[in-house]
């Protein structure tokens, strides 16, 4: 199922501006992963708004070292950009990214949530996730390669789910093709690389905190520590409060948990 590029064209026309979002599309087959074909194109003409799209990767990488399955049905999309950010600033990115795309979902109907740090939820289901990449040069970050991964009609194993089907469970939503799937995203990321730049970490993350389904949640560490989900860091940690009550008062305490230690799962599902 390879995406239509000029339907993709006619999704990002913008009306008024007479002019395409400042995306240049490159759609392939198959590749081994969208990032890594995208950081061989920057490696001969580094530029900012290439896009790779592929219908198959066959060695797509997820966060934290693993693998991300790929299969056709999909989206699987990266984006270049070239931001100016401190070196402990990189995981904005990857914040602001989840926050964009859940909230252009939102708009068209699909009530994505976000699960800390990077995945995309629908009914408690995994729908998609982000792994931003990104080099360095005199002690700043100058490009970043955004990949998404989005389940539109490929198989899911049993804590994801397709929005493909979801559409077809009687939601009305209005993503009725892949292409329209891919402007969405592409109009998120682009929506949240300009929140950030303009506004500022802090208005984002209060943008994200809003669509953070672990809001509230109790997390357990370990067997003996425990603390309740208050909100996130701008370097993307997991802020926890825990209260002890030491002889009549109670006593507060924060800690933080680093994107990758932990992993919080997924709600029971109803079905
Ligand atoms: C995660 O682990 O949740 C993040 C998965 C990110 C997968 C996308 S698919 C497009 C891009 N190319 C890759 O190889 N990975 C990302």
């Amino acid at each position: 199922m390879v995406l239509n590029k000029q339907k993709l064209e006619a999704e990002l026309w913008v009306e008024g501006k007479n002019t395409y979002l400042p995306f240049r599309l490159h759609i392939f087959e198959s590749v081994a992963s969208t990032n890594k074909t995208l950081w061989e194109l920057l490696a001969q003409e580094p530029s900012s708004g290439c896009v790779i799209i592929a219908a198959e990767q066959t060695a797509g990488r997820g966060q934290w070292g693993r693998s991300w399955v790929s299969q056709k049905g999909g989206l699987y999309l990266s984006l270049a950009i070239s931001p100016q950010l401190a070196i402990n600033s990189g995981y904005q990115l990857t914040l602001a990214t989840a926050w964009g795309i859940a909230e252009q979902l939102r708009k068209y109907g699909v009530d994505v949530e976000i699960k800390w740090p990077n995945d995309l939820v629908l009914d408690n289901r995994k729908l998609g996730g982000i792994l931003t990449e990104t080099k360095v040069r005199a002690g700043k970050i100058t490009q970043a390669v955004i990949g998404v991964g989005i389940n539109w009609k490929n198989p899911v194993p049993s804590t994801g789910i397709n929005l493909y089907s979801w559409n077809n469970q009687g939601y009305s939503t209005k993503i009725s093709c892949l292409e329209k799937l891919a402007a969405v995203v592409l109009m998120g990321i682009d929506s949240a690389i300009q929140c950030l730049e303009q506004e500022g970490v802090n208005i984002l993350l209060s943008r994200y905190i809003k669509l953070l389904s672990n809001m509230g949640d109790t997390v357990e560490v370990d067997q003996d520590f425990s603390g309740t989900v208050v909100g996130v860091t701008s370097t993307g940690n997991l802020h926890l409060r825990k209260s002890n009550s030491v002889s009549d008062a109670v006593q507060e305490s924060s800690f933080y948990l680093q994107p990758g230690t932990i992993s919080l799962g997924y709600r029971k599902s109803s079905d």
